[in-house]
């Protein structure tokens, strides 16, 4: 799993003015909305006893623990401990990380990790969500696999004629044609010539209408850290999908997707594209959960590549590369598991950066930049 990327975490229009946990990366955040509409999205572990933020309340934009009742502004900074008797000051240790956040396309995402604005990769751009020619249903779902598993499954040309072969894909042209990848520092994008069938139901009533093309062209690509895009340019019409693939932890995946088209740009035709494109999915789910390793090689000869695997190679390049810089979170950094554990970690915010001095100063150990925990390199705190 990848820190210091932008997340897509939740629709926004779920998050309001009452405290909900999300996760991501294997950790907790809480995420509630300011008087003025803004999203908080903080660390949910309370650094007084581990205490979860979201189960509390809010007090104007100050999230309450509610365990003993501490408050923390949206910035993170504690500013009430009830039990101090009046006149004693609050520790200055005493924050949780709190994540710069923004509202886009109908999602809120939040930064998870510790770069200057400058330095950060940026959320990729959908124009399709502001454009009156489509129109959008949404969609999620969770599977028990590796977010980077169903990501690449998305992504691969190559499954559609053999898991889909029965609503998309076409078993009798099997064939990716050599394709050319565009690629730039946090997306890599592809022309794929595909020969679907005959499409059904009420969108095959549109197709019937038009002479059947020997291929259709899909784009698709992978935004980084965790978004793939599928671009299907049928003869009627243009159907988009941006699939959002949310690492809850390393084994488990919640997909969220937002699909666009340019046909049938009416509600009464929602349920049917919903209705398709879980279809598909649940066909992809069992592939996916069935794979081993569960996790992604680290290793690129650990896995056989042949030509049209090219875009989920590139992913792993990049993926390495990121790895070097130190922005992996593995297995020693969750929070979230199914057995107790006796330590916790959390993703440093940008405020570590700009505050060496409570870099390492707070109850969570945070990675330092190598990817080792930082208690376990500098003695106990
Ligand atoms: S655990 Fe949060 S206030 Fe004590
Ligand atoms: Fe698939």
């Amino acid at each position: 799993m990848l820190k210091n990327f932008w997340y897509a975490l939740e629709f926004a229009d779920r998050v309001g003015r009452k405290p909900i946990k999300v996760r991501c990366l294997g950790q907790d955040f809480v995420l509630y909305r300011t008087r003025k509409g803004e999203v908080a999205c903080l660390s949910d572990l309370c650094v007084h006893r581990g205490g979860a933020l979201s189960m509390g309340t809010l007090k104007d934009d100050t999230v309450v623990c509610p365990y003993h009742g501490w408050e923390y502004e949206p910035g993170g900074a504690c500013v009430r401990i009830p039990a101090n008797p009046e006149g004693r000051g609050i520790p200055r240790k005493a924050r949780v990380d709190s994540y710069p956040t923004t509202t886009r396309y109908g999602l809120v995402w939040a930064f998870l990790g510790d770069l200057p604005e400058e330095e950060r990769p940026p959320i990729p751009h959908i124009p399709e969500y502001d454009n009156p020619a489509f129109r959008m249903v949404r969609l999620e779902m969770e599977v028990n696999a590796n977010y980077e598993r169903a990501f690449e499954n998305a992504v691969d040309a190559a499954h559609t004629p053999f898991v889909h072969g029965t609503v998309f894909g076409n078993p009798d042209k099997p064939e990716i044609p050599d394709y050319t990848i565009r690629q730039e520092d946090w997306f890599a994008e592809a022309d794929v010539q595909l020969s679907p069938p005959m499409p059904k139901g009420i969108w095959g009533m549109l197709a019937r209408r038009r002479k059947r093309p020997e291929h259709v062209t899909v784009t698709n690509g992978w935004y980084l850290p965790n978004v793939i895009k599928l671009h299907v340019r049928l003869p009627f019409g243009e159907l988009i999908m941006w699939d959002f693939n949310i690492p809850l932890s390393q084994d488990r995946t919640l997909i969220k997707i937002l699909a666009f088209r340019t046909f049938f740009p009416r509600a009464w035709a929602d349920k049917n594209a919903i209705k398709r494109t879980m279809r598909i999915l649940k066909q992809d789910i069992p592939i996916v959960e069935s794979q081993r390793p569960e996790l992604l090689p680290f290793d690129l000869s650990d896995e056989l590549h042949i030509r049209s695997d090219a875009l989920q190679v590139a992913y792993r390049r990049r993926r390495a590369e990121l790895i070097q810089k130190g922005w992996w979170v593995g297995d020693d950094d969750t929070v979230v598991s199914e057995h107790p554990h006796r330590r916790a970690t959390v993703i440093p915010s940008p405020a570590r950066r700009d505050n060496p001095e409570l870099a390492r100063a707070w109850v969570h150990k945070a990675r330092s930049e190598r990817g080792r925990l930082s208690a376990d390199a500098d003695g106990p705190l």
